[in-house]
């Protein structure tokens, strides 16, 4: 009886689908165009309780420009992306994304900005402060609500740009290596309460980074891409059980994976260097 009833639910909708998306960029003003995103698919199905998938590629191969691609930022030269089973066709109401800049409004106090990208997606006045100040406090912030970000340190900020993101709980939230500017312990800092907030959401988060640690102690799973133009050489499912404490980076297996994603990653840049050696570039 159960198996029946278990046959008869709809098949829930992935939460992004990229078909055989292809992006180029002229090298230099009205020069031919050189491919930065080459024969991209991949299927990101949704997880009832959310998922945590890292782009793992070295600097300048496409990464960002393939996340713009599924924010709608970018549109693709060929192929579809898909949010949530519609097409992405210009800025999408279902996602959101961290910069690896701080983005903080200036003008705002920290609690403006999070009630900020409150007041966009059209929750009230009353609602927006309570949620905002939820999140500020979850990011550590509560006692820094009328502060102005400019007497923050960078890795205070990023915790505002956080908490705004994930204040609006949108089903899909895009970070584009949103601790690539801060000093280690901070890091260290930020993507434990990065995991401990994603663990209460049931959201994906697509993590962009080039930091192979980072993605394995992130991500339940990781795409490895090329050197320009990215492409996906790699997909792997990351084995370790959540929470994950910062002493798994020295855990055995975690090393062994470590090793695997260097090799893939080396191994693109070799491929990219005959292939522009070929070429004369
Ligand atoms: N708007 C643009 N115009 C021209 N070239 C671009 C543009 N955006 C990105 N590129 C180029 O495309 C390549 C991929 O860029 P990007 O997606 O930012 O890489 P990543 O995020 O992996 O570091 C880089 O060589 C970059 O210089
Ligand atoms: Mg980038």
């Amino acid at each position: 009886m159960n198996n029946y009833l278990e046959e008869q639910k709809p098949t829930p909708i992935p939460f992004v689908e990229i078909r055989n998306v292809y992006k180029a960029f002229p090298t230099q003003p009205n020069a031919q165009s050189v491919p930065a995103v080459q024969d991209v698919s991949l299927l990101i199905p949704h997880q009832e309780e959310g998922d945590f998938v890292a782009f793992l590629g070295p600097s300048g191969c496409g990464k960002s420009t393939l996340l713009q691609m599924i924010s709608g930022l970018l549109p693709p030269d060929k192929g579809e992306v898909y949010a949530l089973g519609k097409e992405v066709a210009g800025p999408d109401a279902q996602s959101v994304t961290v910069q690896q800049a701080y983005t903080c409004f200036p003008w705002l106090s920290v609690l403006g900005n999070v009630e900020f990208g409150l007041k966009v997606h059209g929750a009230s006045g009353v609602e927006r402060r309570k949620t905002a100040t939820e999140y500020l406090q979850k990011v550590g912030l509560g006692d820094r609500l009328d502060a102005n970000p400019r007497q923050l340190s960078g890795g205070m900020q990023q915790r505002v740009a956080i908490a705004r993101t994930l204040a609006m709980r949108l089903p899909i939230v895009l970070m584009d290596e949103p601790f690539g500017a801060l000093d280690a312990q901070t890091r260290a800092d930020m993507q434990e309460m990065l995991l401990s907030l994603w663990q209460a959401e049931n959201n994906l988060v697509v993590f962009v980074t080039h930091d192979i640690s980072e993605a394995l102690l992130l991500a339940n799973r990781i795409i490895v891409f090329s050197s320009r133009p990215a492409r996906i050489v790699y997909d792997m499912q990351v084995p370790f059980e959540r929470p994950r404490p910062q002493s798994l980076l020295y855990d055995s297996q975690f090393l062994k994976l470590s090793q695997v994603l260097v090799g893939l990653l080396k191994h693109s840049e070799a491929a990219f260097t005959n292939s522009t050696a070929k070429s004369g570039n």
